[in-house]
């Protein structure tokens, strides 16, 4: 397992770069409106991980130096992921109302608070619940990444494109902190890794749920994870994570993801039948979800080529072809 040092990563983070964007050619080019909707809803996650942050320090983890040290950098830059893409929705002509922040806030479920409450009760009981949160983080980064590269792929603005690339580097370097600290805790401790498994198959759920609705991430997953081969990155992710002492068993991800597709696209054929229509063709990017997770940390953001040939392609295809 490579090792996660702590300074390197303090030495690389900071607020994703979005200045240098070409604003222009984004609200030219503009996106479509499962795009905004999909973004609307990965910000609006993004926008609230403080709240996330919350559960984290709960307990024994507070007195982890290591932690702090990571959640401090952490929360800034998810809070950054949030705020660069409403200023790519809002240059693509599709900002979000002056008051979006305390709404979706308010109405962040019910079912949110007990899970904080019941999280804050078992953090404090005992310090092998840090690996509960190790665990879980590492899944919903890989998740986050997952949702960041199908839309990456598919999408006809190359703007967007090149932001959703920044994301994904920073949140493979978040994996890495909660992979290797859940691993450290998970090795050689069956009674941590039972306490783990129970906690993930009885409280997890797909990340942002709680705060950007249910409704939102079963049409994320119908557009986008509707098929097995839409799948194909979270079945990756989920062997990443099989790779966690205890947690051979994890295929909770795809089945989930999985049923929130069927059940949304049977309610709601023809709203999924047409936003699928209109993603933008397959990049030339085949890479899996492996190989960008293990990308350069240090690679230049803005390089020329740095955009997948096809995504550049596809600013004069505006309207994209159905997916193959
Ligand atoms: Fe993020
Ligand atoms: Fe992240």
């Amino acid at each position: 397992m490579p090792e996660f040092h702590i300074e390197r990563f303090l030495e690389l983070s900071g607020a994703v770069q979005f200045d240098d964007l070409d604003l222009d050619l984004c609200r030219k080019i503009g996106i479509t409106d499962a795009e905004e909707r999909i973004l609307r809803y990965m910000g609006d996650t993004e926008t609230h991980t403080v709240l996330y942050m919350r559960d984290l320090l709960a307990g024994h983890s507070a007195a982890d130096e290591e932690i702090i040290t990571f959640l401090s950098v952490w929360v800034y830059e998810e809070l950054h992921h949030g705020r660069a893409l409403a200023k790519l929705l809002a240059a693509a002509g599709r900002a979000g109302t002056p008051d979006h922040y305390t709404q979706v806030t308010r109405g962040a479920s019910f079912r949110e608070t007990i899970d904080a409450v019941l999280g804050h009760l078992a953090a404090s009981l005992t310090p092998r619940f840090i690996a509960v949160h190790m665990a879980w983080g590492a899944i919903n980064e890989l998740t986050a990444a997952a949702a960041y590269q199908a839309v990456e792929r598919r999408t006809g603005n190359p703007v967007l494109s090149k932001l959703l690339n920044r994301i994904m580097r920073q949140e493979r370097k978040h994996f890495s902190f909660y992979y290797q600290q859940a691993h450290k805790r998970l090795e050689g401790e069956p009674r941590t890794q039972a306490l783990v498994s129970f906690a993930l198959r009885n409280m997890w759920r797909v990340v942002g749920t709680g705060v950007s609705g249910e409704e939102n991430l079963a049409f994320i997953a119908a557009v986008h994870f509707g098929d097995e081969e839409g799948r194909r990155p979270l079945r990756e992710a989920e062997q990443k994570i099989q790779g966690l002492p205890g947690l051979e068993w994890f295929d909770l991800l795809s089945k989930a993801v999985a049923k929130l597709a069927e059940d949304y696209t049977r309610a709601h054929p023809e709203e999924v039948a047409k936003a699928r229509s209109e993603l933008g063709r397959w990049s030339s990017d085949t890479r899996s979800l492996e190989a960008i997770l293990r990308d350069d940390d240090e690679a230049p953001q803005n390089e020329p080529g740095f955009i997948p040939e096809a995504s550049s392609a596809s600013v004069t295809a505006n309207q994209p072809a159905s997916l193959a």
